[in-house]
């Protein structure tokens, strides 16, 4: 049985008074929710991860939005952090090959793979994004993109513990747009037979696929209701903690 997790990216967004009080409002309102039947992950942008993280947080998970590439733990990487540094925050998650990281920082699979690697060798769980963009999938590429990037972009030590899969269509981030339901549970299904080709049936059928890309209060019950959807990656409503939390309760 996989456990749903909600999961908010806050992106660039947050001065040190607004990201404390948004990560404080999350704490309480997780403490408030006693017998929950899914993890809460956090991740919060570097400036103010180490704070967050620092704030008494029970069983709300904390993660970075990156890690370096490099595999070494520190050296001369101006503007790098690495996942030791990360881990060493209070973080145990980071999310490595956002589609916001493969467009603007030119990300191959390769380099999201060795980040997933260098998180999961720190000790954290590695959340690997994939996604097509809208010309992929109005050319009808939107399968084999997504099976080419779980393929090259998740490390061959993935376990269901150490790793996390985000399925999440470019187009549908930031728009108010989604894909039907019938679409998310058809790439679902599909990530999930091409991870038991490459870790094996069992990792693949205990990793948690979730799904992001415009998931708002109004459909996350729709959203988190399809098959193979184990949770949600939520970028704008994950900035008032009403609205991420309205989501989380879409679960229960
Ligand atoms: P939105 O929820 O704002 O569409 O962002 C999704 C996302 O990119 C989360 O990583």
């Amino acid at each position: 049985m996989r456990r749903k997790l909600i999961a908010g990216n806050w992106k660039m967004n947050g001065l040190k008074a607004d990201s404390l009080a948004l990560a404080q409002a999350v704490f309480e309102k997780s403490a408030n929710q006693t017998n929950k039947s899914f993890d809460v992950l956090i991740c919060p942008p570097m400036n103010v991860l180490g704070m967050v993280a620092a704030l008494p947080h029970n069983d709300v998970l904390i993660g970075s939005q990156d890690v370096a590439e490099t595999v070494k733990p520190n050296g001369a990487f101006t503007g790098d952090v690495s996942a030791a540094m990360v881990k060493d925050l209070g973080a145990s998650c980071a999310i490595v090959g956002h589609s916001e990281r493969r467009q603007y920082h030119h990300e191959t699979d390769a380099v999201v793979c060795q980040k997933a690697e260098n998180a999961i060798a720190a000790g954290l769980i590695a959340v690997i994004c994939v996604g097509e963009t809208l010309a992929e999938r109005e050319a009808g590429q939107a399968l084999d993109v997504v099976q080419h990037q779980i393929a090259e972009s998740v490390p061959a030590n993935a376990t269901a513990q150490n790793t996390v899969i985000a399925y999440e269509p470019v187009w549908a981030i930031g728009t108010g747009k989604v894909p039907t339901t019938d679409d998310v549970a058809q790439i679902h299904a599909s990530i999930r037979t091409k991870l038991a080709e490459k870790l094996g049936a069992d990792v693949a059928e205990n990793m948690r696929i979730l799904y992001g890309g415009s998931v708002k209060p109004e459909n996350a019950k729709e959203l988190l209701s399809v098959a193979n959807v184990d949770g949600a990656l939520i970028g704008g409503a994950s900035l008032k903690a009403d609205s991420f939390w309205a989501i989380a309760e879409a679960v229960m």
